[in-house]
């Protein structure tokens, strides 16, 4: 029965297919949600839908959460057509690369690296992100990396410390490192959360990664790790030894790495904790990065299986993986990657919230859950031109966001879109 109106609110009824990533995984068909102010207020049979000030007709077509994305570098200038075009003649890709764009980035001024990361941001949102992480990693002096971090906290949701990306030509490693742990730390602290480390041979060894992991972490800060992306090495290993909420790449995977992965998280599955009580190292996959790498395809399915629970995230850069697009990350996962449509949208929207410690809400800083759609949780929500979210594989390559809600808000398209005029 139809109940009171809501103020400011907007109901969105007719949804053919409500994949609501909670707790559940349910699936609803003949759905309705109501959105009031940022959250998500009512979500039930569209025939039950209360009232709202709103009303967004979806046509019979598909909503999903909107896509988290966790792992991205957007504050760079430059490209790197060339490294591109040579890979693809066959040159393999090293991790030196990235000097070319800290050359690039250091000669930018600051109103053109956050105007070209802002450029990132809204492709990203116009394909259904809706929550996104940026890295810093291309200043890699204190100066540089400062810039970076007050930059990317100005156009993402959440900035993770990448000063241990590569050793700068000229310096001792050893040398860097303390660098990267004292006073480059110090110097972007008020604008991270996180801190990361390249943990491969021609970045940084074990020795080093685990110094810079000791140091960020006595900073307060959250940690992820990149790791086993060109061989197999120690990145997952010193990942799960430090309670890292996410390693991502994983390429090069031995049986003890995955075991170790699902030794973080028990028997159980990962839902309903609070973050930072008992929660494991989600893996992150980058299959944009893998293809543009020529890479073997991260063993996503094989994780899963293993009891881990998988990301998906683009990995924006200008070295390995110059998308936005979270779709062709899914699309991957289905036709390459072995993964349910189900799980690979899981992952590229609950997943990304774990591995960035948002899956639940309410926490100290008063953030609402992204990436699931249940009562009280965010309202980050995409709708496809598709009656299912099995369209984005089955129609890969084709734009199917027709519209996006960003915390209540709608970012992409139009009432009038969404009814197909
Ligand atoms: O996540 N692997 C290290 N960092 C980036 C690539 C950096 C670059 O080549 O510019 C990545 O793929």
């Amino acid at each position: 029965m139809p109940s009171e109106p809501i103020k400011t609110s907007e109901l969105i009824t007719n949804i053919g297919e409500l994949m609501t990533q909670d707790p559940e995984h349910r699936v609803l068909r003949d759905a309705a949600l109501v959105l009031e102010g940022e959250r998500i207020s009512w979500i039930g049979p569209a025939a039950q839908a209360p009232a709202a000030d709103a009303v967004t007709d979806a046509a019979g077509q598909a909503v999903l959460p909107g896509w988290v994305d966790s792992h991205n570098h957007l504050v760079f200038g430059g490209d790197r057509t060339a490294e591109f075009e040579a890979r693809m003649s066959g040159q393999s890709y090293a991790a030196g690369g990235i000097a070319v764009t800290v050359g690039a980035t250091r000669e930018s001024s600051d109103a053109q690296l956050e105007s070209l990361a802002r450029q990132r941001v809204v492709e990203a949102v116009s394909q259904g992100t809706t929550y996104l992480e940026s890295k810093t990693g291309y200043g890699l002096d204190v100066e540089h990396e400062r810039r970076s971090a007050r930059i990317a906290a100005r156009v993402a949701d959440e900035v993770t410390f990448l000063g241990a990306h590569l050793v700068p030509a000229g310096w001792d490693a050893d040398e860097y490192t303390d660098l990267v742990c004292g006073p480059m730390l110090a110097a972007v602290r008020p604008w991270v959360s996180w801190a990361d480390v390249f943990c491969e041979r021609g970045a940084f060894d074990e020795a080093q990664s685990r110094r810079v992991l000791a140091a960020c972490q006595a900073a307060g800060l959250g940690l992820r790790v990149h790791g086993n992306q060109l061989g197999p090495g120690p990145g997952v290993r010193l990942a799960v030894e430090f309670g890292a909420a996410s390693v991502d790449h994983l390429n090069y995977l031995e049986d003890g790495d995955v075991a170790a992965l699902a030794g973080t998280w028990g028997a159980g599955a990962p839902a309903g904790e609070l973050p930072g009580t008992g929660l494991g190292t989600v893996a992150t996959c980058l299959p944009a990065c893998d293809l543009s790498t020529r890479q073997p395809l991260a063993p996503a399915r094989r994780l899963l299986d293993a009891g881990v629970p998988v990301a998906l995230a683009a990995n924006c850069n200008p070295g390995t993986s110059f998308t936005t697009s979270m779709p062709y990350c899914v699309t991957t996962a289905v036709l390459q990657m072995g993964l349910s449509v189900h799980e690979a949208v899981r992952a590229a929207t609950w997943g990304g919230a774990l591995a960035l410690r948002r899956h639940v809400g309410e926490d100290l800083d008063g953030h609402r859950a992204v990436g699931s759609i249940a009562v009280g949780h965010r309202a980050d929500l995409q709708l496809l031109a598709a009656p299912s979210a099995t369209h984005l594989a089955y129609r890969p390559g084709v734009p199917l966001t027709r519209a996006v809600w960003r915390a209540g808000r709608q970012v992409v398209g139009g009432r009038a879109a969404a009814a197909g005029a």
